[in-house]
């Protein structure tokens, strides 16, 4: 099959509203240490690019949740392959993902830190497909943008991990 891309974010958009994201994070955190944890495989580009809009105290590291496969619909099981092995007690720490489809990647990932004496955890997402939501009660204290029910790659989001590299965020056509 022959698959074509209409972009849906340009790399403008994107850095446009990461300018807006990171001057929101940045008067939130004022004069505190924050960990930004990204995402992998996702949010590397978002994760990076966020970084350098926050002029404060920025660690960064990554978790590696695994739910989907080569395909473009969810598993709906989420298991950790990679944590960070530095310990985050007394941290301020942020998620940093790349897009919530479901939800269920970002709960367990909010769970899994639930219980580790965090001096506070908040959840960004660059996208967020409001209406594939299964997970209740999920808050995005940080969203770049709300799209439509499409499968989208580009800016570091895959399909059977091609398109990762493109600089905007566009729909797939004729993925299956
Ligand atoms: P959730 O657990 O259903 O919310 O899925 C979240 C994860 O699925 C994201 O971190 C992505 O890796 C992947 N995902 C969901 N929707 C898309 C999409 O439209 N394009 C590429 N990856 C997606």
């Amino acid at each position: 099959m022959v698959e074509t891309v209409e972009v849906l974010l340009s790399s403008e958009d994107i850095a446009k509203r990461i300018k807006e994201l990171g001057a929101q994070i940045t008067k939130d955190y004022e004069g505190k240490s924050v960990v930004l944890l990204g995402v992998l495989k996702g949010a590397i580009h978002f994760t990076s690019d966020l970084s350098r809009e926050l002029p404060l105290d920025v660690e960064i590291n990554f978790i590696k949740p695994s739910s989907y496969g080569d395909g473009t619909v969810s598993s709906g099981t989420v298991s950790l392959d990679y944590i960070p092995t530095e310990n985050l007690k007394d941290r301020h720490v942020i998620i940093v993902e790349d897009i919530v489809d479901t939800g269920h990647t970002a709960v367990k990932l909010k769970d899994y830190f639930a219980d580790q004496g965090l001096a506070s955890l908040k959840f960004c997402a660059l996208l967020d497909k409001p209406d594939r939501r299964e997970a209740k009660d999920l808050t995005i204290d940080y969203l770049g943008f709300a799209i439509p029910d499409k499968f989208v790659i580009g800016y570091g989001l895959d399909y059977a991990q091609r398109y990762r590299n493109l600089p905007y965020v566009g729909v797939l056509k004729g993925a299956s």
